[in-house]
């Protein structure tokens, strides 16, 4: 993305940190994807957005793309497993099918990524591309060596805040266990 949409991000994820308004935000049909689609949309607004919007497959396909362009911080593989869930939850010409359990939120067997997912820090963080927040590489680069890192970064994902990569803030995650709360801090800092 250009500099001027990463910035426009940025504050639109910093408005949406401090205003709380995501708790009241009803979620999205469960159905496969439907975790990856909340966890990208939310980054700039609320879900009622995408609840109103009955689109056609075509005109989904549109919007992504303009998403995109807006910022909207997704691969070509997120993009398309989006597309499908939205072409079959949210399509103006057929209804909805009954909910069902988000089979790709489970990221695969792999435990941390489901973790990662559950908690919706893959909307701001991939392991090897800034997105909102800095990359896990990054932040494994900053702190090798720091042997105080492991406990710092623990306190600061459950207490959120900026400074460390710049002023775009880092939302709170108070309920996350802090026996999570250190297995993720660990696993950030492996990915050298
Ligand atoms: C980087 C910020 C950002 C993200 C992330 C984002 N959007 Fe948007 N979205 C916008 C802005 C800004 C507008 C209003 C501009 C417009 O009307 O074109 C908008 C408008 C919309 C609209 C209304 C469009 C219309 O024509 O009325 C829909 C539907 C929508 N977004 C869906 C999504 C979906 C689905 C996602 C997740 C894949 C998403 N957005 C993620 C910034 C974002
Ligand atoms: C809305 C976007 C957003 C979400 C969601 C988010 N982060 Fe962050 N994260 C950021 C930003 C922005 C920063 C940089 C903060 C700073 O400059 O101090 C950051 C920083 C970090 C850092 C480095 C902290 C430091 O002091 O160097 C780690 C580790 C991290 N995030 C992990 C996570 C984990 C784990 C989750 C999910 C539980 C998560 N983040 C969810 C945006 C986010």
């Amino acid at each position: 993305m250009s500099r001027r949409e990463a910035v426009r991000a940025a504050a639109l994820a910093a408005a949406l940190c401090c205003t709380g308004a995501s708790a009241q935000d009803e979620p999205l049909i469960s159905g496969p994807g439907s975790t990856l689609t909340e966890n990208k949309c939310k980054i700039c607004h609320e879900l009622q957005h995408i609840k109103r919007a009955q689109l056609s497959p075509g005109e989904w396909a549109d919007n992504l793309r303009n998403m995109k362009e807006r910022g909207t911080p997704m691969t070509d593989d997120e993009m398309r497993m989006i597309h499908e869930y939205l072409s079959v939850y949210y399509n103006r010409d057929k209804p909805a099918p009954a909910p069902s359990p988000d089979t790709l939120a489970s990221g695969g067997d792999d435990p941390m990524q489901k973790l990662l997912n559950a908690n919706a820090c893959n909307g701001c963080h991939s392991i090897d591309k800034r997105v909102v927040g800095p990359s896990f590489r990054e932040v494994a680069a900053k702190y090798a060596g720091d042997r105080g890192a492991p406990a710092r970064l623990a306190t600061k994902i459950r207490a959120g805040g900026q400074g460390a990569w710049g002023a775009v803030p880092m939302p709170p995650n108070p309920a996350l266990p802090e026996a999570e709360l250190q297995r993720i801090a660990a696993w950030v800092l492996q990915q050298k």
